[in-house]
């Protein structure tokens, strides 16, 4: 091999490979809160999984009417029970939403992007629905709660999952229900996303 040949080869090993090497590393854009696995949660795995089609038009937002958690080990118990609940006595084929947000400034990971999930009817194929833990009716989330939905809302869109002009909806704007608590829902309708239509 001539020089020529050595030289390459050693551009290749000690400038492009790191290159590829850093950008296969970073696939989440700078927005995206953390977003705790159904692994680390220690989620059920689904009975079934239907796909949508991406991206969505609407992001609703719900409520899950229980205590409040503050650290990922109470958020996690939280949705262990939650998802009993949704699988057990509701027959749902996983935990119902496709993200929730906890009272530590976590998103945790549901049904997940792009899954049909069970929490609003005629809009689970169209939309992410993510539900703050709680009960929003007299009390707001915690900031880095809202701060992390705002900022979720952002990723999805970078992601592609979630459509530029996707419409933010309280559950209760699309289903006869109170979620997500009147508190929350005057909350969200400052927010940029917020659609007064469906
Ligand atoms: C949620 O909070 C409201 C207002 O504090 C209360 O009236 C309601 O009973 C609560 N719901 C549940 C299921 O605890």
């Amino acid at each position: 091999m001539d020089s020529n040949g050595i030289f390459t080869k050693l551009l290749v090993i000690t400038v492009l490979l790191p290159l590829f090497s850093i950008t296969a590393g970073t696939d989440l854009p700078d927005i995206c809160p953390e977003i705790v696995p159904r692994s680390r949660w220690g989620a059920m795995d689904p009975l079934e999984i239907d796909y949508t089609i991406i991206p969505l038009q609407y992001i609703i937002v719900h409520h899950t009417v229980t205590p409040t958690c503050k650290t990922e080990a109470s958020c996690s118990d939280m949705l262990t029970s939650i998802q009993n609940f949704h699988m057990n006595t509701l027959d749902f084929h996983d935990i119902g939403y496709n993200f929730m947000v906890g009272g530590d400034g976590k998103i945790y990971e549901g049904a997940g992007w792009h899954k049909v999930g069970a929490h609003t009817y005629k809009f689970n194929t169209k939309s992410i629905g993510l539900a703050f833990i709680g009960n929003f009716s007299n009390a707001l989330p915690e900031d880095i709660s809202l701060k992390a939905a705002k900022d979720f809302i952002e990723c999805g869109i970078r992601l592609g999952e979630l459509d530029e002009k996707v419409k933010l909806l309280g559950a209760k704007q699309v289903s006869s229900t109170l979620s997500p608590g009147l508190k929350l829902f005057r909350e969200l309708k400052k927010w940029k996303h917020w659609s007064e239509n469906k």
